[in-house]
């Protein structure tokens, strides 16, 4: 049945998971959108209730401190936009509460991502599909928002057949607890102490740890081959469905690399005719949130240490891959800061698509 209540002009949003490393980058993504919101209500667990966070204020929100509240299946009365990013199991946990309550989920876990009456949307690419939510809508995984963002304006020049992915994931990725990890344990590496991984399966400090999420035989996702990582599992079946496209084969491997914020990925494309490095370059140039950075001439790339905080996804290192006949392949390097674009700016972007259009 599809959802029916209208969207007033200035919604109530609740962020639940607010001091998580996505749910503050939520808060900024308010703020910087100056988000029409008639009230923000700050949700994590009894751990942090109480407490407060700084707000530079939004919509009709004025600037000040927000008083967190534990979340339970109360909190979301009279809520208009619940924004979640407190992990797959919590989202599970409430999202019934949130629905009835009238309340829109966009959900930032992997909960809902598969569901076939979910939307799994990037507003670049599929804006439409919000359309057709019935209460929740899933944010995708951010090593696959920030690829499909890069390729989108490519896809108006041919088919792509397949995709080649590596990425190069930051320690944020894995949350708080991950950035605090490699910022820690580099000072303990440099200083020659002893310590334990505890955030990631191995040492991060000066390493690259080939493994995201754990490795799967199904479940989440059917069909997987022996060898895969969740993660890049998500890749897969994620990208497959925001372009609403089942023939686009994607390969990826997924590697944890121990700097603090931004994905990097490097990308061989296969398109179904020649397509010249010209086209992909204006293409890309004209592409939606998308920053063309590439002149190698003067070493200009796009790389992490230079994104953080950045709304766009920066794409660079456009060439000819020479081992795909007929000039059908490319290959290029994308970077953007996951904790936005691939996490909180997509799920605000959501809820924007989902205010009354004048
Ligand atoms: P808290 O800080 O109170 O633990 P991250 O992804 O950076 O680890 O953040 C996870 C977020 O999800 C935090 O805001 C955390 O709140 C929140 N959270 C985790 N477990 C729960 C829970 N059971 N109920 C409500 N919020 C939770």
């Amino acid at each position: 049945m599809a959802w029916t209540k209208p969207m007033p002009a200035h919604p109530v949003v609740a962020v639940a998971g607010a001091t998580g490393a996505v749910g503050r980058e939520m808060l900024k993504c308010l703020e910087q959108l100056d988000f029409p919101a008639s009230e923000v209500r700050v949700l994590a667990s009894a751990r942090s209730a109480g407490q407060t966070l700084p707000f530079a204020g939004c919509g009709q929100v004025p600037a000040g401190e927000l008083t967190i509240q534990e979340m339970t299946e109360e909190s979301f009365q009279g809520v208009d936009i619940a924004l979640f990013s407190a992990g797959a199991s919590v989202s599970k946990k409430f999202r019934q509460a949130v629905t009835e309550a009238g309340a829109v989920m966009i959900d930032n876990s992997s909960a809902f991502r598969v569901d076939p009456d979910v939307p799994l949307v990037v507003p670049e690419v599929n804006a439409a599909a919000i359309a057709e939510h019935n209460g929740v809508i899933a944010n995708p995984n951010c090593t696959t928002i920030q690829m499909v963002v890069a390729l989108e304006p490519l896809r108006a020049l041919g088919h792509i057949d397949r995709i080649i992915v590596s990425s190069y994931q930051s320690s944020s990725g894995a949350g708080a607890k991950g950035m605090e990890e490699l910022q820690v344990q580099t000072g303990q590496y440099l200083a020659g102490e002893e310590f334990e991984p505890k955030a990631f399966a191995h040492q991060i400090a000066f390493n690259c740890i080939p493994h995201i999420d754990v490795f799967v035989d199904g479940d989440y996702l059917n069909d997987v081959p022996e060898g895969y990582t969740k993660e890049e599992w998500k890749m897969v079946v994620e990208t497959k469905k925001i372009f609403a496209d089942d023939s686009i084969e994607v390969a990826p491997t997924c590697v944890r690399v121990p700097v603090l914020r931004c994905h990097s990925e490097s990308i061989n494309i296969e398109f179904d005719r020649p397509v010249s490095v010209e086209a992909v370059k204006e293409a890309l140039a004209n592409g939606t949130h998308v920053t063309l950075e590439d002149d190698p001439a003067n070493n200009v790339y796009p790389m992490p240490a230079l994104h953080a905080d950045s709304f766009e996804t920066f794409v660079g290192r456009v060439r000819r891959d020479h081992t795909v006949g007929d000039d059908k392949g490319i290959a290029l390097w994308v970077v953007a800061d996951q904790l936005l674009r691939g996490a909180a700016l997509n799920a605000v972007y959501i809820a924007q698509a989902l205010l009354p259009q004048e």
